[in-house]
């Protein structure tokens, strides 16, 4: 198999020197940066030794509780929905009819409660244990996280909502929305994020705009926690499109977007905490 792949790799550079001529590797930030967060036999047992050190209930309780917070900031209670029923819908059923939605109901207000829906069932604190050896305990949320270190940020942008428009930073230990912006950005997120002429972004609710803080993990994963934050991202995104869908709104990721202009827009630094993931959503047209 191995020296398929060889033979394979030699064919290429003998021809052209394409992607996987060594000189175009070097030139490939992405492959660069895989090769070199690859694990060898050496390389894991030595991070081996800095995961270890997190198998320490102490460690483990203050690490996975990173709650950023604006102390300041006006805050809307979300918790407040907790008692409502949770809509039943088909799993199966959701997963297999999402699809992006890209045009959305004209004037439609997202209401606080399908917010609460939203961020509840991806990334708000559901499940509290209490670990034996210390005082307090270990907050789960409904995504995979690696090492349990949660190391996502979530940002609402809202265009068009019941809440008023404006930015909120989401809690998820106290299901708050802390409001850090107080007024409509459209017109500048328009500027800096690509949506036209494929998305009507005016027509849209808002963006949930994802950001990761790598130390959080790098801590213990070491250079593989880049893969490990993007993976983690990956869970959130899928969970608030299924979510989403199964709930009558409709969602699009958006992949082009000046980075540095986003993270100024929320306030965050773009290097220790940077803008990685934004989903646009709005009222499915389609009236599902
Ligand atoms: C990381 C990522 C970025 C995307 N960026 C955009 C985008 O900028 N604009 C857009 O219209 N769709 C975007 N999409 C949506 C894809 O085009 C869409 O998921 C794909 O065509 C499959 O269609 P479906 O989601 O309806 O099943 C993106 C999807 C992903 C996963």
């Amino acid at each position: 198999m191995i020296s398929k792949i060889n033979e394979t790799k030699a064919f290429f550079d003998s021809i052209d020197e394409g992607l996987y001529g060594k000189k175009n590797v070097k030139d490939a930030l992405a492959l660069v940066y895989h090769e070199n967060s690859k694990f060898n036999v050496y390389s894991q047992r030595k991070q081996g030794e800095k995961i270890g050190v997190f198998y320490n209930p102490y460690i483990t309780e203050r690490c996975s509780q990173p709650f950023k917070h604006y102390p300041n900031a006006e805050k809307i209670d979300l918790k407040v929905y907790d008692d409502l029923p949770t809509p039943q819908k088909d799993l199966f059923g959701t997963i297999l009819n999402r699809r992006s939605v890209r045009d959305y109901k004209p004037d439609y207000k997202v209401s606080e409660r399908e917010l609460h829906i939203m961020l509840k069932h991806s990334y708000a604190v559901t499940n509290r244990v209490k670990m034996d050896e210390v005082d307090g305990h270990v907050g789960f949320r409904p995504i995979p996280s690696p090492g349990g270190l949660y190391s996502l940020e979530m940002y609402l942008v809202l265009f068009n909502s019941q809440t008023g428009p404006g930015i909120f930073h989401f809690r998820p230990d106290e299901m708050t929305l802390e409001k850090i912006y107080d007024g409509d950005t459209l017109s500048q997120f328009k500027e800096i994020v690509t949506t036209e002429p494929y998305i009507n972004i005016n027509t849209a609710c808002g963006m949930v705009l994802v950001t990761g803080l790598y130390e959080r993990l790098s801590i213990k994963y070491g250079e593989r926690a880049y893969r490990f934050m993007i993976h983690e991202s990956g869970f959130l995104a899928q969970n608030l499109s299924l979510i989403m869908e199964a709930i009558g709104l409709g969602s699009c990721m958006v992949g082009g977007y000046i980075d540095d202009k986003v993270n100024e827009m929320i306030g965050v630094d773009g290097v220790f905490e940077t803008c990685h993931n934004i989903l646009i959503f709005g009222k499915n047209k389609m009236g599902k």
